[in-house]
């Protein structure tokens, strides 16, 4: 397994620039469900933190944030934007979760193949560990791609805006459930445009397999369409599941 082929630095800074919105809206879902609960104060961890968007948004309402991220790239931008986190380099499945309030892993990040310990199997020791850490009443809010997310979608997709053009090309293999994005990216530079390439491999999951995983760790589930009420893209499905520690209004 290698750290450094994934959101290395180009990738990192548009992925940044460009892509925080998702981040931002679990942010204040987040935010609205440990409200609820009359959480305050308390550690999020947030697994897959990337550049440390939501994190910075917990840290900013009070909180204290911890983070790991496989890319280097993205947890220096995360170290620079919120400088009261804590933020480490390396992979999930070896990450020791500290007790803590809430955990997150959003963006796809469950679904990512950069580790290839990422596979369905091995989700629920994975979401037993979360259980764990989690004190009573605690959070565990992520989102997965389901299998079909291809569909209707052309399969090379030319974005561009004034800082960079990029090239996505998507293959989803159906019988194997995964996902191929081949991003090839030009970043601006003076006049100059910097060329990289970056392939990313993703296994698709079933909403349902995973909620049975999670109850069988003990959650109570609730998935959604939505984050702070703005519906995620097609295909993707949120999860905001509980400890059963207390009884909970999971409205
Ligand atoms: C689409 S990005 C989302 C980043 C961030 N959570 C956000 O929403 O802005 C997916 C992130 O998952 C991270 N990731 C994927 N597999 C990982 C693993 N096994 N261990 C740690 N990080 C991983 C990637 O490096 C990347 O930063």
């Amino acid at each position: 397994m290698s750290e450094s082929s994934f959101y290395q630095s180009p990738l990192a800074r548009v992925h940044n620039q460009s892509y925080g919105q998702h981040a931002r809206l679990a942010a204040q879902e987040l935010l609205r469900q440990l409200g609820k609960q009359g959480h305050q104060q308390g550690l999020i961890v947030g697994l897959g933190c990337g550049s440390g968007i939501l994190e910075e948004a917990m840290s900013r309402e009070g909180y204290d944030v911890l983070g790991v991220d496989y890319s280097t790239a993205l947890i220096g931008i995360a170290r620079q934007r919120c400088p009261q986190g804590q933020f480490h380099v390396g992979a999930l499945m070896d990450f020791e979760i500290p007790p803590c309030l809430a955990v997150t892993a959003v963006g796809e990040v469950l679904n990512y193949r950069f580790d290839e310990r990422h596979q369905l199997e091995n989700l629920l020791p994975l979401f037993e560990r979360i259980y764990r850490s989690l004190q009573p009443g605690g959070i565990f809010l992520f989102d997965i791609i389901e299998p079909g997310i291809a569909d209707g979608t052309p399969p090379v997709r030319l974005l561009e805006n004034e800082h960079w053009d990029m090239a996505l090309n998507f293959s989803e293999d159906k019988n194997a459930a995964t996902l191929q994005r081949e991003i090839t990216l030009y970043l601006k530079e003076g006049a100059l445009y910097r060329k990289s390439k970056e392939v990313h491999r993703l296994n698709l999951y079933r909403k349902e397999a995973v909620q049975q995983l999670l109850e069988q760790a003990g959650f109570a589930v609730a998935t959604t369409s939505s984050f702070a009420g703005q519906a995620l893209r097609r295909h993707h499905v949120g999860f905001v599941v509980k400890s059963k520690q207390i009884n909970l209004n999971t409205t």
